[in-house]
């Protein structure tokens, strides 16, 4: 673990710790604000987000800043972070071993950042900071505490791409996100 982030960013920087080096342009890291209240946790890269290396960039990014739009969220002032760090071939999930090799980057990211309340995007997300043992459809919109911080599933952006019903509970988690700020 480092206590700072240029340690931390120097660290990653030409990591190889899992396969998906191998099909990466850029390193996601992550990005906004390193002392936010709030932190979103999806999956990992896609292309557009690949190609540069900003994380949620893309259709599934996009419909999500329009999402903290309507609320008053601004992106600047959260943090946005993936499972792993590199793009997964044709946007397969990622595999438990890179979820893995990855997990050490994001808890330093979570130890520094310090949120109160996570918003875990998506089953990818969910399961692998809460356990396998969690299902997205009966978690999302719950709040589950663990060791300080109120942890909120919800849809991943992309399945509201495909399912045009998913949006409302979305919308909701994330005002449920917003509230918990203010406890
Ligand atoms: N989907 C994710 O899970 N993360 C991104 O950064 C982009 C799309
Ligand atoms: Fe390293 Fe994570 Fe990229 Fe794998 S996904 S190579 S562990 S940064």
């Amino acid at each position: 673990m480092y206590d700072n982030w240029e340690e931390l960013e120097e660290a990653i920087k030409d990591c190889n710790k899992c396969k998906l080096c191998k099909g990466r342009t850029n390193i996601v890291f992550g990005t906004g604000n390193k002392e936010a209240d709030l932190m979103f946790i999806g999956e990992g890269p896609g292309a557009d987000e690949d190609a540069q290396g900003i994380p949620f960039v893309g259709k599934a990014g996009q419909l999500m800043n329009r999402a903290f739009e309507g609320l008053g969220i601004k992106r600047e002032e959260v943090y946005i972070a993936n499972i792993v760090k590199c793009r997964p071939p044709n946007n397969r999930d990622p595999e438990q071993d890179e979820a893995i090799a990855c997990m050490d980057y994001l808890r330093n990211q979570v130890i520094l950042v310090k949120p109160k309340v996570i918003v875990l995007l998506g089953r990818i997300a969910l399961q692998n900071i809460l356990g396998q043992e969690y299902g997205i459809t009966a978690s999302r919109g719950k709040i589950i505490e663990k060791k300080d911080i109120t942890y909120i599933p919800t849809w991943h952006p992309a399945a509201l791409l495909r399912d045009e019903n998913k949006k409302i509970d979305f919308w909701n988690d994330l005002k449920l996100a917003k509230t918990r700020l203010q406890k």
